[in-house]
């Protein structure tokens, strides 16, 4: 009998606050089914929040708490999956020293993604660490030598860096390092609240323990489909906002709401009525859940402790393979 070896995945996300309804639908949804398939480690990725965020260091702990209750309550499952922090597995510090030599300067100035988030912030004098985060990300991968990367796409210039990372590596020394692909999932971001992307630094996001009424005065704040004045004008839901709620949370009326959105029989107030109730009642059974993980803090203490060990355990194996191959592995006098 030959054993079956599920293939890897690593994906996460960085400690930076709640989770929301664009993390719900992007990618936990998405995490949950994987963990069926795969062995799933799931990062928390802590270093990378210095890179943009070095004076709010002491909300990070806090963040990771929040982001391990999310995790739980939408259903990733521990038992299944390896949940762990990235600054408590040294072996990816060790292992983003020798990457840091197999990238040029210009090619991490020329990351897309990077250059966004150095025009968003406005960011003039950008850190050695903030250019080189993709570097740690190629690190975060491949030091569980993982397969496949679940992303959303302003995540794939990383794991391109990465499949570059790992061909240089094996390359130079033979082939030690797998290259991974991205998963990107097939449903549409989810918008803000104002229908740019959701995201909590533009604070547009409903998140997953928001309250009933929170939720409901959220959703009568957002931007609708703006030609429309009057209720009985004719709606374009292709571009509102709460269409795409009713997409990822009320398929079972989505075609109703379509119709009578275009003929001008429902009103955006009653469409968004009808949008908030369905959150909140999606949301309900990962709110009960939240709540029973919410004071057992043992029981995330010991979740992670075991996903760090079990990540730096493969770890030590990466390192073992990354040092011999480049002859790091010091056979004569400082062996060991
Ligand atoms: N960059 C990811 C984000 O912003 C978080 C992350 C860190 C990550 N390391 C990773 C994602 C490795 C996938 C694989 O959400």
């Amino acid at each position: 009998m030959t054993a079956v070896v599920k293939k890897r995945i690593l994906t996460g996300d960085r400690p930076t606050g709640p989770l929301h309804l664009g993390h719900l639908a992007g990618s936990l949804q998405n995490r949950v089914k994987l963990q069926a398939t795969y062995d799933c480690f799931f990062i928390i990725a802590d270093y990378q929040v210095l890179t943009d965020h070095i004076k709010e260091t002491d909300t990070i702990e806090n963040n990771i708490i929040e982001i391990l209750l999310d995790w739980l309550s939408v259903g990733m499952d521990p038992v299944k999956s390896t949940f762990f922090i990235q600054s408590r597995v040294p072996e990816i510090a060790d292992l983003t020293m020798y990457f840091s030599m197999l990238v040029t300067l210009s090619r991490l100035q020329r990351n897309p993604t990077v250059k966004d988030e150095i025009k968003q912030s406005g960011l003039h004098h950008i850190s050695y660490g903030f250019l080189g985060y993709p570097i740690s990300q190629a690190a975060d991968i491949l030091i569980v030598r993982a397969n496949l990367v679940p992303v959303g796409d302003d995540n794939l210039p990383h794991v391109e860096q990465t499949r570059e990372i790992a061909r240089t590596f094996n390359g130079l020394f033979g082939e030690v390092l797998p290259v991974p692909e991205a998963l990107v999932g097939d449903v549409a971001r989810l918008p803000g609240l104002d229908g740019q992307k959701m995201s909590k630094s533009l604070g547009n996001a409903i998140y997953l323990k928001d309250t009933p009424v929170e939720i409901r005065t959220k959703i009568m704040s957002a931007i609708t489909d703006p030609s429309r004045i009057k209720a009985t004008d004719a709606g374009h839901p292709d571009i509102c906002n709460i269409y795409q709620y009713h997409a990822a949370f009320n398929q079972s009326q989505l075609s109703d709401i379509e119709k009578s959105c275009r003929q001008g029989k429902i009103g955006c107030v009653a469409c968004k009525q009808i949008a908030a109730e369905q959150i909140i009642s999606c949301l309900r059974p990962i709110q009960a859940k939240r709540a029973y993980y919410q004071d057992k803090i043992t029981f995330l203490k010991d979740i992670v402790e075991e996903g760090n060990r079990k990540t730096s355990c493969e770890g030590k194996k990466t390192m073992s393979l990354v040092r011999e191959a480049m002859h790091f592995d010091y056979q004569k006098i400082f062996c060991s």
